[in-house]
Order: structure tokens, then C-alpha cells, then sequence
């Protein structure tokens, strides 16, 4: 692992193999591990950068809000901290895909190809961003464990939550571990994220949509819908997958990175 300080913060980064980049960007409230199977298999023929954002993981957490552009212009950062020079292909799931977005609008020049996994492009209804803002008071005052046991069960599919597989445990565990000024600080900056559909048209790079089959956060439908407003989009769904499907079948997930990607 590297900490690398990028303006006020420092954050937290593995970097693993040698070739193209290919950063990982991970959900929310989450850290870099959720990629650990992706950062396994595919470092043999890529560059593989996978970050804790601002207040995840080891990374260090600004209190407030904290916004998707932010994100993004944190992730571009780092790269340039990185010394990658080559344009990316930037994977995001879910939070990590809002983030995605905000990157393609403001750091095309940095992006060769996108991976949107189990993510959204509508914003919140105000009614959501208002529960939203309110769950951001409730953690801040009394800590994430009611958050992240409501988040549980919509996370995984119910083939993983019944069979117990070690990664379930394993997310539950690094989201107590997250700040709960952290959480608060994505919840508000989630709250007020752009709607991207308007958008969708007008990216032009090579993308990759990956959805589990059992998502209820980002479902089939609506990120099959996603694929097809966008001008080079393929779509792949996820066997026996929620919204976690790089950890819940990392098999498939992989194998639709690697189809995609040119050289790994
Ligand atoms: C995530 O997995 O990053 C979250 O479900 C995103 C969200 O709350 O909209």
C-alpha cells in the first residue's frame, strides 16, 4: 500500500501490477478490498491503482460534505501523483460509478475507456436525497451500525447471504471500521449528485455496463437502460450476483474485464 498526499489530504492507494492503468473505484461505504479479486487476476497484464476515496478506508476523512466532483477531481489527482500518463480505464461500482461520471466530465483527457458496475445515472428523487441528508444527522450522531445493518440485506444477493460466503462478513466488517464523519460527508455530497442521463449520449469511449442479476440498488433494467442511451456501451449481467457481483462472482466479472480490455 502507498499513502500518497494529494493538496490537503493524503490517501491510501494499492498499486499492483505493470501495463495499462486500470483504477477501481470503490462503492460506498467501502474501501479498496471490495476489488481484491479483481486486483488479483487482472494485475498480471495491467497497472492496477485501486484508492480508499477521502473518508473511506485508510484514507484521511474531511468532515461536511463531500461531493462526487470532489471525488473525482481526487482521483485525477492522485493519478497525476502517480505519474500515469496514459489515459485509463476508470471502473467505479455504484458510488464509484457516480464518481465515474463526474470524471468523464471533467477529466476526459485522463480517461481511454470506462467499466460501470452496479451504478445509477438518475439523481435522487428529493424525497431520497432528503432521507438521505437526515441518515447523514443520525450517523454522524450516533455512529453507522443501524446504516449499515439496513444495508446488508440489499447489498448481496440472498444466494450469498444465506450460504454466509467469507466476503459478506468481510464488507460488513471494513463498514464498521469506516469513520462515520466519512459516511455522513458521501451521504451529503450523494444527496445533490447531477443527473447524468442528459449526458449519457455525449461520452464516447469504449464502455462496459456490468450488473448482477439480483441488484436492487442499480437493477438490470435500469442499467441495461443506461447502456443503451450510451454510444459504445456493451452490457453484461451477472449470474447468481447482487450489487456487490465483482465480490459475489468475480469469476464472470472478471471475465468481462478481460474480454473488454484490449491487452490483458
Ligand atoms: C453504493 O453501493 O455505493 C451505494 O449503494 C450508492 C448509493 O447509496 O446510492
Amino acid at each position: 500500500m502507498k499513502r500518497i498526499s494529494i493538496g490537503d489530504i493524503t490517501l491510501n492507494v494499492n498499486v499492483s501490477g505493470q501495463g495499462r492503468p486500470l483504477l477501481l473505484v470503490h462503492g460506498f461505504p467501502l474501501d479498496h478490498t471490495m476489488w481484491r479479486e479483481q486486483i488479483d487476476e487482472l494485475s498480471s497484464g495491467c497497472r492496477v491503482i485501486a484508492p480508499d476515496l477521502r473518508g473511506f478506508g485508510k484514507s484521511d476523512v474531511t468532515e461536511g460534505k463531500v461531493t462526487m466532483q470532489q471525488l473525482a477531481d481526487d482521483v485525477a489527482a492522485l493519478l497525476k501523483a502517480l505519474q500515469v500518463d496514459q489515459p485509463v480505464t476508470f471502473c467505479g461500482l455504484s458510488m464509484g460509478g457516480y464518481v465515474a461520471w463526474q470524471f468523464c466530465l471533467r477529466h476526459s483527457k485522463m480517461l481511454e475507456r470506462l467499466i460501470l458496475c452496479d451504478t445509477r445515472a438518475v439523481a435522487d428523487t428529493q424525497e431520497i436525497a432528503e432521507f438521505r441528508l437526515e441518515t447523514a444527522e443520525q450517523v454522524a450522531r450516533d455512529g453507522s451500525t443501524r446504516l449499515i445493518e439496513n444495508m446488508m440485506g440489499k447489498l448481496f444477493a440472498d444466494e450469498s447471504l444465506s450460504n454466509s460466503r467469507e466476503f459478506v462478513e468481510h464488507t460488513r466488517q471494513v463498514m464498521l471500521a469506516t469513520d462515520p464523519a466519512g459516511i455522513a460527508a458521501a451521504l451529503r455530497g450523494m444527496a445533490e449528485r447531477p443527473d447524468m442521463r442528459n449526458h449519457l449520449k455525449d461520452i464516447h469511449v469504449p464502455t462496459l455496463i456490468v450488473c448482477g442479476e439480483h441488484d436492487v440498488i442499480s437493477p438490470p433494467e435500469e442499467m441495461q437502460e443506461i447502456a443503451s442511451q450510451m454510444v459504445h456501451a456493451d452490457y453484461v449481467e451477472i449470474a447468481a450476483a447482487g450489487h456487490m457481483a465483482p465480490l459475489e462472482n468475480s469469476l464472470a466479472v472478471n471475465t468481462a474485464i478481460r474480454e473488454f480490455l484490449p491487452v490483458v
